[in-house]
């Protein structure tokens, strides 16, 4: 095995606690790494100015591979405030350094899985026939763009003249707008181009010849949102038709998806989706398996090889002060699993994937959201185990 470098991002909050945890458990397995630590997030928004700093970017940019937790974002006026006071006059706005990331390195794919656990309590179940009571099994992996659409930032508030313009250049503009005063109308775009469409569905349907799924799901809604969902339906059928022709293309809205999601999840293999229904189809998949103490994903860009392995979950401010942390260290320890698979490491990932099913199905040591406490300090006396002692538990497995 050849030794590697990855860059650590905790940021702000439970990050830092997680990504120590999902480190110990690498070492554990046997994973040869040095860690280089990288600043980002609201510490060094307040210091700097900037939550994702050059040197940080540079350090990405060297060793292509980056573990991060999570980061601290807050609105406007909050990031106004908090700004270390020689730097309020210089005219710096926030902006959130996960999504600076995705845009610095083309991070245009997101996967984010979503497989159940035999034994978490937090499974998903549902009444079937003669009232049984049916666990199916979940196992989905999700393709989100994570660049462009509705998240792609382009925006305007009472927007100037020449986007006015070209605005009222389209007739149901005029028709359900072109009588509203133009500092009370908001904008955002979404934006789909064709080779980020055509770079995401390969890489679903990539991923669904290579780990034998049936079928990759379309979810989107080209029946109403006709040019962009409209231009990636029709563009994953050729694709289907001509490279995967042994793969079902299935076409959900994602409204009806989120309804049939709970009605037959076992049925769904591959999902892929643009940027915002991504984000909303896989929260609600994360929902069945476990939510966020299971919800782990990766960032990468195919051709530079640059990867960011991070757990869905935020910051978490409340349990960050917490004197032993409580969170679920899975989604981060899941989350690197995946950086392993993605540098070939796939043997190491498999050991600690079966480290954390048998803890799980043992069931002898969870964390307050597996045992469904509301989250405070005592959930330790109540008999919850906290993030160290569930990470310990996972490397006594290996
Ligand atoms: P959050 O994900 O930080 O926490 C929401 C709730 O989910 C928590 O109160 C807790 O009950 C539960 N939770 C989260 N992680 C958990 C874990 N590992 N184990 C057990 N329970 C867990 O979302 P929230 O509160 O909306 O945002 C907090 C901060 O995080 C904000 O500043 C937000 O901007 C930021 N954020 C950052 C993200 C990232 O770094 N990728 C993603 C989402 C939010
Ligand atoms: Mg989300």
């Amino acid at each position: 095995m050849i030794k590697r470098t990855i860059v650590t991002l905790p940021g702000d909050g439970i990050g830092k606690t997680v990504l120590e945890e999902a480190v110990r458990v690498l070492d554990a397995a046997g994973f040869q790494a040095d860690y280089v630590h990288g600043d980002i997030g609201w510490e060094f928004w307040k210091s700097e100015g900037n939550p994702l700093p050059e040197r940080t970017i540079q350090l990405i940019e060297t060793y292509k591979i980056a573990l991060f937790g999570a980061i601290t974002s807050k609105p406007k006026d909050e990031a106004f405030n908090e700004l270390a006071p020689e730097l309020k006059e210089k005219g710096l706005v926030y902006s959130s350094p996960i999504v600076g990331l995705r845009q610095h390195f083309g991070l245009d794919i997101c996967l984010r899985p979503c497989h159940s656990y035999k034994g978490n309590p937090l499974n998903f179940i549902r009444r079937g026939k003669d009232n049984l009571i049916e666990e199916p099994e979940v196992d989905v992996a999700i393709f989100r763009q994570n660049t462009e659409g509705l998240y792609g930032g382009v925006e305007w508030s009472n927007p100037p003249q020449k986007v006015y313009d070209a605005l009222m250049t389209h007739p149901k503009f005029v028709k359900n707008f072109g009588q509203v005063p133009v500092d009370e109308i908001s904008v955002s775009t979404r934006i789909f181009t064709r080779r980020a469409t055509e770079r995401i569905l390969m890489a679903a349907f990539q991923h669904a010849q290579k780990y034998g799924y049936k079928s990759v799901t379309l979810c989107e809604k080209p029946n109403v949102i006709r040019e962009t969902s409209g231009m990636m339906y029709k563009m994953a059928k050729e694709i289907q038709k001509n490279k995967f022709p042994e793969i079902e293309l299935w076409n959900t809205n994602i409204d009806a998806q989120m309804m049939w999601l709970t009605k037959n999840p076992e049925d769904y293999g591959v999902i892929v989706a643009g940027n915002m229904f991504g984000d909303i189809v896989s929260d609600a998949f994360a929902g069945l398996i476990g939510g966020l103490g299971f919800a782990c994903s990766a960032q990468y860009n195919p051709d530079s090889g640059i990867g960011v392995f991070e757990p869905t979950h935020g910051s978490a401010p409340k349990y960050a002060g917490y004197p032993v942390s409580i969170v679920n260290p899975v989604a981060m320890i899941e989350s690197a699993c995946m950086m392993l698979d993605f540098i070939d490491e796939q043997r190491i990932a498999f050991k600690i994937r079966k480290a954390v099913a048998q803890v799980i199905a043992e069931g002898k040591v969870r964390t307050y959201d597996m045992e469904k406490l509301p989250g405070n300090p005592e959930v330790l006396e109540k008999g919850a185990a906290s993030t160290r002692q569930m990470a310990d538990e996972i490397i006594s497995k290996l």
